[in-house]
């Protein structure tokens, strides 16, 4: 691997071999997301305890101080929103030469397989990968599901976990899922990190399902609504971050959720 891919790799993949990524990007097909309204300012105190952020180019030079940042994977798939006809219609909405210039230390975008669009978005990704890989920028692959989330079992993310990574990605982020988790990862022979999706009613079952995903081989999570949507979002990373760099066990990490949720911010 050349120094360039080698190098931003290592800003996002920590050298404990585990990653905390923290997705603001949700405003590109949804709007101003409850809790995401002002992005800026829901970032701000997380910022510390992320290893990366995942956002688009609007958010990142409206909302975010380029002398306070952290890594940053850019959102470069979309063209679609909550209210059109089909979520899988994404196309890749920001250049290379802009990720270069805004110092992305990858890119991210989206696939959806089995849809309509499969073909064009599998296609956006390695024309991405193409172009990404001649200036060393990793691509993070996003097996989306669009408002289907019953799709989220294992034959259906293994598959798409493994398409993403034979054409090219270095990092494929999906949905944890109870049943054959060990078996996403195993079939995947990049990286995989854990989407939360929709925010969950309990910490605890937030704790569980990471704990467990990275006992079955993620490296770690790219999770926005369950901590930035929580009433007490720097509490519930802080928790997150037990699990992920410290092996905390889910009981461990409430404690440290309880915790930094009495003594400290929201
Ligand atoms: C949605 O497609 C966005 O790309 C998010 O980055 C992704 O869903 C992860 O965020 P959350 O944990 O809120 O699902």
């Amino acid at each position: 691997m050349e120094w360039g891919m080698k190098n931003r790799l290592s800003q996002l993949i920590q050298r404990d071999g585990r990653a905390l990524f923290l997705p603001i990007d949700h405003g590109y097909f949804q709007g101003p997301t409850y809790r995401l309204e002002e992005p800026g300012k829901t970032v701000e105190p997380l910022l510390p305890y992320a290893d990366a952020i995942m956002l688009t180019r609007g958010v990142l030079r409206a909302c975010i101080d380029p002398t306070k940042s952290k890594p940053i994977i850019l959102r470069v798939s979309g063209g679609t929103s909550m209210v059109g006809e089909d979520l899988s219609h994404e196309g890749i909405t920001t250049s290379v030469k802009e990720a270069i210039r805004l110092n992305a230390s990858a890119v991210s975008a989206s696939i959806f397989v089995g849809s309509r669009y499969e073909h064009e978005t599998l296609i956006n990704l390695a024309n991405l990968v193409n172009e990404c890989e001649e200036y060393g920028i990793p691509v993070m692959a996003v097996t989306a599901v669009g408002r289907e989330m019953e799709k989220r079992e294992a034959r259906y993310l293994a598959l798409c976990c493994r398409i993403a990574a034979e054409l090219g990605a270095r990092v494929v982020k999906t949905y944890y899922c109870k049943d054959g988790f060990d078996k996403v990862v195993r079939g995947c022979p990049v990286p995989v990190v854990i989407a939360g999706g929709p925010k969950v009613d309990s910490e605890l079952e937030v704790f569980e399902f990471v704990y467990d995903g990275i006992q079955k081989g993620a490296i770690g999570v790219n999770l926005g609504r369950n901590i930035w949507q929580h009433d007490y979002p720097v509490a519930m990373i802080k928790a997150l971050r037990a699990i992920i760099h410290e092996n905390a066990t889910p009981r461990e990490a409430l404690d440290v959720f309880s915790q930094a949720k009495n003594t400290g911010k929201r």
